[in-house]
């Protein structure tokens, strides 16, 4: 017997252990501060402890209560960055699929895994109106992103054909981090990446993006790709798309679109989303706005032989055998991982458990909830919206009595002192160089009097704040 063999009973002792401390604190997480009472020095001091060298056994167990308590809950109340809140049953399927262990490399190692996979894929592609796209899970849109532009490289400039250093590719000035990276990642250069501008509603500018190809094309430049943002990460602006697709047309580019915080809202709002299926190539994040646990991205894409173009490179130790298109079926045929595990068992026991119209719903309220907000922060005299509500991103800022040149320093102040008073939990945002305030909706936990206690407590912050200020400046 290994010894790191476990009996079935233990693990049934152990599971059951860490499901009633899962439990316990689902049950506790309205109750939770936005952020856990901790400093990075605690969190060190509570970790930081040499391997044991013997097993704890179950006294291992222990320590998770402080896991538990040092991690910032997926509360109603969160509301920061663009992160999904972590369906429960998804987490359930999360612990089975590490049991069972499949590498989804291809159908032979993986045969159930493989075919729900394909399963959830072709869910997804339907559900945002991308009918007949393939693709596979990968970790998430960043991810995703740097395999659409491996794929538009392939297509538009083939490794073998040229130099791919000379590729441009076009994105609007509120892209994603991630897509500056995919292009460095790719080797192409930092400086062919051209950023267009935007309109006042922060959406690709689509005259800048013809005016900027056509004097690259002039100078010799050789344009491969746009990606068009749906929902830009600060704002949630979606890029004008089916104009977007028909400069793509006209110039022979791949069109990728980034849509993984936006993307999925086209199952409870298809109108606002037309174009989608115009792109070759499609970013989403389950683990955004579909509530999966992290990591849960999708990469979708009009053509299988233009992924395997990109990524087929099989070694003679991976060669398929027999003539069953299903069972040779490969994922690293048309990925760029290799080792995979089996993330479609969360999203594919999710859906099935709640059903797609549980989903649009909760979509439908995080619109709605951004909406309500946005009202709210109308009618307070103190609170200044500072960017259209597309989506679910609502970005503001304090503007009271204070003067223009304080406002960065204050906002940023309020914030820290928000998150301090843990009741909500917001992130910041740049907006035309103003610090802003952000809200994001990505949360199925949130209610109507979680939104209604948002304005209140950032006036409440802005009080603690500007009090201290005029406090010491009385000193
Ligand atoms: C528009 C956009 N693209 C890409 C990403 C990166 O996604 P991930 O964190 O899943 O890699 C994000 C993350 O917020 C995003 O909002």
């Amino acid at each position: 017997m290994s010894p790191l063999d476990i009996s079935p009973e233990e693990f049934q002792s152990l599971a059951t252990r860490i499901t009633d401390l899962a439990a316990r604190f689902l049950t506790a997480l309205p109750t939770l501060p936005s952020f856990p009472n901790v400093s990075g020095q605690q969190t060190r001091e509570r970790f930081g402890e040499p391997l044991p060298e013997r097993g704890l056994k179950g006294a291992a167990l222990e320590r998770l209560e402080d896991v538990v308590a040092m991690s910032r809950p997926p509360s109603p109340r969160f509301q920061g960055y663009v992160l999904g809140s972590g369906e429960p049953v998804a987490a359930l399927a999360d612990l089975l699929a590490s049991v069972l262990n499949q590498n989804v490399t291809a159908w032979r190692s993986s045969p159930a895994a493989v075919t729900i996979e394909k399963q959830v894929i072709e869910w997804l592609a339907t559900a945002v109106g991308c009918n007949g796209f393939g693709g596979s899970l990968c970790s998430g849109a960043s991810a995703a992103n740097l395999m659409a532009l491996a794929m538009a490289r392939e297509a538009r400039l083939p490794s073998e054909q040229g130099d791919a250093r000379s590729a441009i590719v076009y994105a609007s000035s509120e892209a994603h981090m991630s897509i500056p990276k995919a292009v460095a990642l790719l080797g192409l250069g930092r400086g062919s990446l051209h950023l267009i501008p935007t309109d006042d509603a922060w959406r690709m500018d689509v005259r800048g993006l013809q005016a900027t190809i056509e004097k690259d094309v002039a100078a010799g430049g050789k344009p491969i790709a746009v990606v068009a943002t749906a929902g830009t990460v600060t704002t949630g602006a979606i890029d004008p798309l089916e104009s977007i697709a028909a400069i793509c047309r006209q110039h022979g580019l791949w069109l990728h679109v980034d849509g993984a915080y936006g993307a999925l809202s086209a199952i409870a709002d298809p109108e606002r989303l037309r174009g989608l299926a115009l792109a070759d190539s499609l970013s989403l994040d389950p683990h955004k706005w579909l509530y999966q646990p992290v990591d849960c991205g999708a990469l979708l894409y009009r053509s299988a032989a233009a992924a395997r173009a990109a990524f087929s490179n099989t070694g003679e130790y991976a060669r398929a055998f027999g003539s069953d298109p299903l069972e040779a079926f490969a994922f690293f045929e048309e990925s760029m991982e290799l080792s995979r595990r089996f993330r479609a068992l969360k999203l594919w026991l999710s859906l099935r458990y709640h059903g797609a119209e549980a989903f649009r719903a909760a979509i439908r309220c995080d619109l709605q909830h951004a909406r309500d907000l946005a009202r709210m922060i109308g009618d307070c005299a103190d609170l200044e919206l500072l960017a259209p509500v597309e989506l679910s991103a609502v970005c503001f800022r304090y503007r009271g009595r204070i003067a223009e040149k304080d406002s960065d320093g204050i906002n940023a102040a309020i914030l820290k002192r928000l998150i301090e008073r843990g009741r909500v939990y917001l992130s910041n945002a740049s907006i035309a160089g103003r610090f802003a305030l952000r809200a994001c909706f990505v949360n199925h936990r949130t209610t109507d009097s979680d939104v209604a206690a948002i304005v209140p407590e950032v006036l409440a912050a802005s009080g603690d704040v500007l009090g201290t200020r005029a406090a010491t400046a009385e000193t």
